[in-house]
């Protein structure tokens, strides 16, 4: 087994802010808070990012074995220098839609230019996925998987939604799991165009036989829930398809309040769902609910989302001030957002979503952890895997400072 050592780390940022490590810097200067699940981590002021400036770590066998001073550190087989530069634990994207074909472009650009999005063209994403054959499929869900790798994503979770057949949605799912174990089945997408004349048909097909050949390959179940899109599910059709995925042992997510107000937030809450995703329109119940159910269920935020559909951006200051967990994800889909840069995120969540640096990182790595229901990722803890990303840059600040520039990648060793 070969130890690495890493030196020349300006600023590790663990996201544990009970991290046991000498002179762990910035206790005072941390902005603002990260919600309860992150304060509650940690003894009262502690920075919740637990900094530990002019860092070192080593790595051994895929984990970390040790972190702290550079001084403190001691030699190993090999060694990286990286000449003073922040190191984080990899983002978690816990919201993707990664397997598809085809090019919504021209509907992005009608957009910028005054459409609005209603979910209508996934059926048109839907046609060009299930024309792809599986290797196509793979060989474009294995370029963007490698495409976050680069901008510093370790983990990324992903949906089906665009087979919206039995057949489709398992290859999908089958597709998925070659990248990565948080998969995500998305047969309740949109209802598909040949089953308009017959919802209840579709809703059961999603709950029975499509269900059924899905779950080997799935953790999730996540349901469009979606009152103010006619493609989009009803809370009773939610209901019915999130029921009968936690009956066949799958995980629960929702695509909620996105469109307008409506009642995803509060059936994701009353089903315990992992997280509730997009929750651009909240009203004040449903902060409550999330609030309450911090230790549960997730505000995932996509703000990717907003800025590709010129959509307001959602209540980030209510939920963290409330107290709910905070998640931030790309979405990374080719109709409301064609991006898988978590950095994006992070810079649109503080320009946009008045997050601070710090609140932004935690959301984008133990955020997304716990939307994924996983303690192993999302912090530098000894013991943990060494999935980490590093800046060229100094500090974690540098992620909004210089939004569009490429300065995260993955840290390989
Ligand atoms: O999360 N809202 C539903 N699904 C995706 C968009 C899918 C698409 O338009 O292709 C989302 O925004
Ligand atoms: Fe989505």
């Amino acid at each position: 087994m070969t130890a690495t050592l890493v030196t020349g780390i300006s600023e590790l940022v663990t996201c544990d802010p009970t991290a046991e490590g000498a002179d762990m810097a910035g206790r005072a200067g941390v902005a603002g808070t990260a919600g309860r699940a992150f304060a509650a981590g940690g003894a009262q002021g502690a920075d919740p990012l637990g900094r530990l400036v002019d860092a070192a770590l080593v790595i051994a066998d895929g984990r970390v074995v040790w972190f702290g001073r550079r001084s403190a550190a001691a030699a190993a087989d090999r060694r990286i220098d990286l000449g003073g530069r922040a190191v984080l634990p990899g983002f978690v994207d816990s919201h993707s839609h990664l397997v598809f074909d085809g090019d919504r472009a021209a509907e992005f650009t009608a957009r910028m230019t005054g459409a609005r999005y209603d979910g209508g063209g996934i059926a048109t994403t839907m046609a060009a996925t299930r024309a792809a054959d599986d290797q196509t499929l793979r060989a474009l869900v294995g370029g963007r998987v490698a495409e976050m790798r680069r901008q510093g994503t370790t983990t990324v979770e992903i949906k089906s939604g665009y087979g919206l057949t039995v057949e489709d949605e398992a290859r999908a799912l089958a597709v998925a799991r070659e990248f990565t174990s948080e998969t995500t089945y998305l047969g309740a997408h949109v209802v598909p165009p040949e089953a308009r004349g017959d919802r209840s048909a579709y809703v059961s097909l999603v709950c029975g036989p499509m269900l059924e050949a899905c779950a080997p390959s799935a953790r999730w179940a996540d349901v469009f829930c979606e009152p103010n899109s006619p493609h989009a599910f009803t809370e009773e059709e939610a209901y019915a398809v999130l029921s009968a995925a936690a009956d066949s042992g799958l995980g629960l997510r929702v695509h909620g309040n996105q469109l307008g107000h409506g009642p995803g937030v509060r059936l994701a809450v009353e089903l315990g769902a992992a997280s509730v995703d997009h929750c651009t329109y909240l009203s004040a119940a449903d902060v409550d609910l999330l609030a309450d159910a911090a230790d549960t269920t997730v505000a995932t935020l996509l703000p990717g989302v907003e800025f590709s559909t010129r959509s307001p951006y959602p209540p980030a200051r209510r939920l963290l001030e409330a107290g709910a967990t905070v998640a931030l994800a790309t979405d990374c889909n080719p109709g409301t957002c064609y991006s898988s840069s978590m950095p994006f995120m992070i810079a649109l969540a503080v320009r946009e979503m008045g997050m601070s640096p710090a609140e932004a990182v935690l959301a984008a790595t133990v955020g997304g952890a716990k939307a994924l229901r996983r303690n192993d990722i999302g912090r530098i803890v000894v013991g943990g895997p060494a999935d980490l990303c590093v800046l060229d840059a100094p500090t974690h600040e540098h992620l909004a400072y210089r939004p569009g520039v490429p300065i995260a990648r993955t840290l390989e060793v």
